[in-house]
Parts: C-alpha cells; structure tokens; sequence
C-alpha cells in the first residue's frame, strides 16, 4: 500500500492526489482521502484506481490544508469502498490510513467488539483505529498518548497516519516495518511512503525508523520513541530527479525502463569499473574484503525477479570465486529454522529495499551472528538501513511493476562482487579478470544493440498473443532467465508460463508440448550450448513452436526454429545481461497486444511489505 499525507497552508488534496498517483505501484485496488478542516474530518473512498477516486471527489468539497491518501493492495479484505482506506474510529472523531498488517487483529477486534465498538470493514486496520479511540476514551488523554499505547499492543508491520477532528492542526504518525519518510518545507510537511510525491517540494527529508512516533503541529515536527523519548530527526538531502520518475515520452514506465538499460547497467558499474587503472571498486565489499575471502558459505535471499538475479550470482560466485553459494526465498528461509554460522555471509537482494520477507530473512541471518550484506536500488531503503555494509544498484527509480532494469543492475553488482571477491581468492586470475572486465564494459553498447529488435520481437508477439501456455527454457547462466522471461510474461499478460532448466524439460513439462506450444529457448553460444541443440531437437519433434534466441551468426539453430532472435556475442558469465532483453520485450509487446495494464497488472504490487 501506499500512504501520502499533508499538513501546511496549501491545499492538502491536490498534492495528496498527485502523491497517490506517484504511489500507486505499491497497489491500486483502491484509494481514498481524510481532510481535516478546522474540526471537519471527512473521508473519500473509492475501490479502483486513483482516477476513480478523482473522478467521485471532483464535485465535492475538498478543502482543507491538512489530508491524508492512501492507495490499497488488499491484504486483510476484499477490495471494495468499505475495505479502502481510511477508516474511522466507530464515532468518526479519528481517521487512519495503514501500510502493513495487524497479526493479532482478531483478538483486539472480539475485545473492541465487547467495548461496544462497531465495525463495518474486514480490514485490521479499522482495529487499529478503535483501539487508539478505545485507549483515549479509559484514559482520558492525549491522541499522542493513544496512539503511543496503542502500538505496544499490535503485533505486525505498519505505517500509519492518525488524524482527529478532536485534535485540529496537528497529524500523527509512526512507524515500525513498513516504510514512512517525511518532507520538510516551509512551514509544511509531506509523509508518504517513499519520496517520489515528496520530491517536486522539498528535497529535506527524514526517514522515519521504527517504533519512532511523529507528531505534527504549530509548524514543528516532534519525533520521539514508542517509549516517549524525543530523538532529533536526522535531516538527509534527496538526490532523485523528477524526471526521473515520468514516463519521459514512453508509452509506459516499463519500456521506458527497458530502454534506460545501457544506462542503468553503465551507473551501476560507474566508479566500480576502472578499466584504464585496472581495478575494481565496490565500497561495501571493501569493508568486508576479509569476510568475503575467508567465506565458507554465501547465503542469497530474496524474492520474486531478486530471486532470479540471486540464481545468477550462484553461478557467478561459484564459477568465479570457487565459494558454495545458496539462493533461498526469502519467505521459505526464514520460517524453516535455516542453519546459519557466524562464518556464513548472508546477502539480501532487494530492488525496494522494503519487501517484508526478505527484511525478516535478514534480520533473522544477523541474529543469528552471519555477516550481512544488501544489495538495493532504492537509497535509504529498510534492507539498505538494516545492514552494515551493502552495494546499491544506482538503477534509477524503477515505477513499473514489472522488474526490468533493476534486474539488469542488480546481476552488474553482483557480477562485480563476484569478479573482486574471485580475484581476492585467487581463483580468478588476472588475466581472466581483465577479459571479464574489458567485456563488461561493452555490455551497455551491447543491450543497446539487443533493444533494436523491438520491431522484429513486436511482430513475434502478434503471432504468440493468444497463446494460454509458455514454456521458457535455457541452461546454465541462461536458466534463471528462462525463469525470469517466464515470470514477465506472466506478470503482465496473465498468460500460464513456465521457466525450465532445458534438460529438465524431459522429466515433465515436455509432456505438455504439442503443435500449440510456444517454447522460447535461450541458447546462445556457450559451454552447453551443443546440449540445449538437443533440447530444441526433442522440442521440435513433438511440434513445439520455436522461439530462439541465440548468438548473432549461428547458423544451426535458425534452420530448426520457426523463429530466432540473435542477440550480441558476449561472455557466458555476462549473457543474463544481454539474453534476458528480448524476453523482457516479448512480455511487453504480449501484454500490451492482449490489452493488459502493463504498469499495474492486476493482483499485484511493486513493493510487498506485508509477509
Ligand atoms: C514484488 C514485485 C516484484 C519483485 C518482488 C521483490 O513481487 O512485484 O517485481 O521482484 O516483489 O521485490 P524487491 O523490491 O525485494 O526486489
């Protein structure tokens, strides 16, 4: 979910609005305002889109200087007007708008039930809202006070924002688990979830940490413990552009991050490729060089298109720096009692920094003694805050759903950690690291070879767009893309897909092909590639249509499938880089043939901060 407020002397719902469509990849099942005008609290809430919810408030009067939004990915509830937020206390003094969820709603609900409090949502957060008016009403205090009270007795992850018509001029906000930064203006303040609607009016910002609790009024913000200890916020300046985060032209984010790759993958080497002075840099693996070297074991966790690109470094980090590596999910490790040592390096990989799982499996690593290391796009992050040390992927601010170019920079720093942590080891020797580094600085001019073939792949995606069934496959480097080319094109064209090793084709899925199965398989020129030869033969004999992508100039493979698609020559160990582009526009073209909301498909959303 996402979650923007206001409080100042300009018109709270227009910047709310505008804050809500900037958040709306963190969810868009439905969205709704509270303005607090002098004693006045109303709320707005509609199910769908942000552009409902304009539409239903347009005729209505919005005014007030004070507000808060919020735009729903449904956890608790489906969604629907009564579901969207905010909700209000059962006597409408006290509004809240929630990230996150309440584990123990059920228990606080049946005890505000027998107090007399009425429910009308199936939402935690409607809890959460009775329990501080509940806690004000027996204790005769402050809003501030019930509020503080009422976050030592949930259990679970929230940001929230509190706003009473007991209380005029002043908003209330806190946090623990789910992310919450604050704007500071001039004599006005802005809250939201991340600080793409904070940008275009101030660049000083506060990153709220948990259990921290801010009170806003008279023009000064007070931030203080769940324990009512005051903490001097600490004031950090934005570097993120505006039009950084506009479509620039593109008819959607995704493409237009599709295309920004030669430049993403190009920042996120800057500085840590020195090709003329031969060496490699990474800050974060400076720190922890010795830790790196003597590793006995690496640990990735992640989830979703972080996941794969923690597969990619499994064969990176094994090939290049000879150490045992293991890719867990972050939801399944954590909650299986996982073996961690103290001689163990754990990294989490993470484009939002905030997915709620992957935090956790992190946490519970550092618990446990294991040196931790994140590997995040977005600065100031949770998981980039929660670890000691860590590399960011410096992608840029990614607003479509749909992983792209926060992939391709996460696989560049992880390619770069393993080439630094290799050559450390001896196991990569100099010459072969200075090969590896000259190929990858020719990767950017590679990808952007690899984006000329949008047309063509266009025309392929107006032949397969009707299809029900993918099957990706590849070997080796290639099979996490498989799996990452599988995962877009379900994402955003709802088309059933999967990712497959390609010799593990004949244990199962080959079971599935016929004459109208498309079977995409990356097979480009590397050590299995005779093998994956094969693959494409037994695809071929049972009639599967053939989506190729191979090695520009090979001749083989283009005479047995009813479509290639030829990519740059590179190095095996950079090929994700370059092979998984197609794929990423393949999916694209698909969605958008098949009328799909590509930004925002359906059911999902970009940043998961509930577990
Ligand atoms: C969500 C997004 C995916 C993303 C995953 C992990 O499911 O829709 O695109 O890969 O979360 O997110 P993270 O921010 O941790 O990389």
């Amino acid at each position: 979910c996402g979650i923007v407020a206001y409080i100042g002397h300009r018109e709270a719902c227009p910047i709310i609005l505008k804050g809500l469509h900037r958040l709306e990849y963190r969810g868009y099942d439905s969205a709704g305002v509270a303005l607090l005008d002098g004693e006045e609290l109303t709320v707005y809430k509609k199910k769908g889109k942000v552009a409902e919810l304009e539409g239903f408030i347009a005729e209505k009067n919005t005014r007030a200087n004070i507000g808060m939004g919020h735009t729903r990915w449904a956890t608790h509830g489906e969604p629907n007007d009564v579901n969207a937020h905010p909700h209000y206390s059962t006597s409408e003094r006290i509004a809240i708008i929630h990230n996150g969820i309440i584990e123990n709603y059920a228990a606080l609900k049946e005890h505000l039930q027998q107090q007399g409090h009425v429910f009308h949502s199936d939402t935690d957060t409607e809890v959460f809202v009775n329990l501080i008016e509940e806690i004000q009403k027996k204790n005769q205090g402050s809003l501030e006070q019930a509020v503080r009270l009422a976050l030592h007795e949930v259990v679970g992850a929230y940001a929230i924002v509190v706003l009473s018509k007991d209380n005029p001029g002043q908003l209330i906000a806190a946090r623990k688990g789910s992310p919450l930064v604050v704007g500071i203006g001039e004599n006005e303040f802005f809250l939201a979830s991340d600080a793409t609607p904070i940008i275009e009016y101030t660049s000083d910002v506060v990153y709220v940490n948990d259990y921290e609790l801010v009170v806003i009024r008279d023009g000064e913000m007070d931030l203080r413990s769940r324990e009512d200890v005051k903490q001097t916020p600490y004031i950090q300046k934005l570097e993120l552009e505006l039009d950084r985060i506009e479509k620039g032209g593109y008819e959607h984010f995704m493409l237009k991050e599709i295309f920004e790759q030669p430049r993403s993958i190009l920042d996120s080497m800057r500085g840590r490729l020195e090709l003329e002075a031969g060496h490699l840099n990474m800050g974060g693996v400076r720190a922890y060089e010795r830790k790196f070297v003597n590793a006995e074991r690496i640990l990735i966790v992640a989830c979703g298109t972080s996941w794969h690109a923690g597969l990619v470094a499994e064969y990176l980090l094994e090939d290049l720096a000879r150490v045992p590596v293991e890719v867990e999910y972050a939801s399944e490790f954590r909650y299986r009692n996982p073996v961690i040592t103290e001689r163990d390096i754990v990294i989490a990989i993470s484009q939002s920094g905030e997915t709620a799982d992957t935090l956790a499996a992190l946490e519970l690593a550092k618990s446990r003694g294991a040196t931790i290391f994140g590997i995040c796009n977005v600065v100031g992050s949770s998981i980039a805050r929660a670890t000691d040390a860590g590399a960011y992927t410096h992608a840029g601010p990614e607003i479509g759903v749909a992983s792209t170019k926060a992939f391709t920079a996460q696989v560049t720093v992880l390619t770069l950690l393993a080439m630094i942590v290799g050559h450390k080891r001896g196991t990569l020797t100099d010459t072969r690291l200075r090969e590896l580094m000259v190929e990858l600085e020719t990767i950017p001019a590679k990808v952007e070879k690899a984006l000329e073939l949008n047309t063509e792949i266009m025309q392929i995606a107006e032949i397969f767009k009707d299809s029900t069934n993918f099957l990706y496959l590849g070997r080796g480097y290639n099979f996490p893309v498989a799996l990452e080319g599988a995962l877009k094109l379900k994402e955003i064209s709802y088309i059933h897909a999967e990712g497959y090793p390609a010799a593990e084709m004949k244990h199962g899925p080959i079971a599935l092909i016929d004459e109208n199965m498309p079977v995409v398989v990356i097979a480009t020129k590397d050590s299995s590639y005779e093998k994956v030869v094969s693959n494409i033969q037994e695809v071929k004999a049972r009639k599967g249509r053939i989506i190729a992508v191979v090695t520009e100039g090979d001749t083989v493979i283009p005479a047995m499938a009813e479509f290639t698609i030829e990519v740059p020559a590179t190095s095996e160990v950079l090929m994700p880089l370059v092979s998984v582009v197609p794929l990423q526009l393949l999916s694209y073209h698909i969605a958008v043939l098949r009328g799909c909301n590509v930004d925002q498909p359906r059911n999902l959303a970009k940043s998961v901060t509930v577990e």
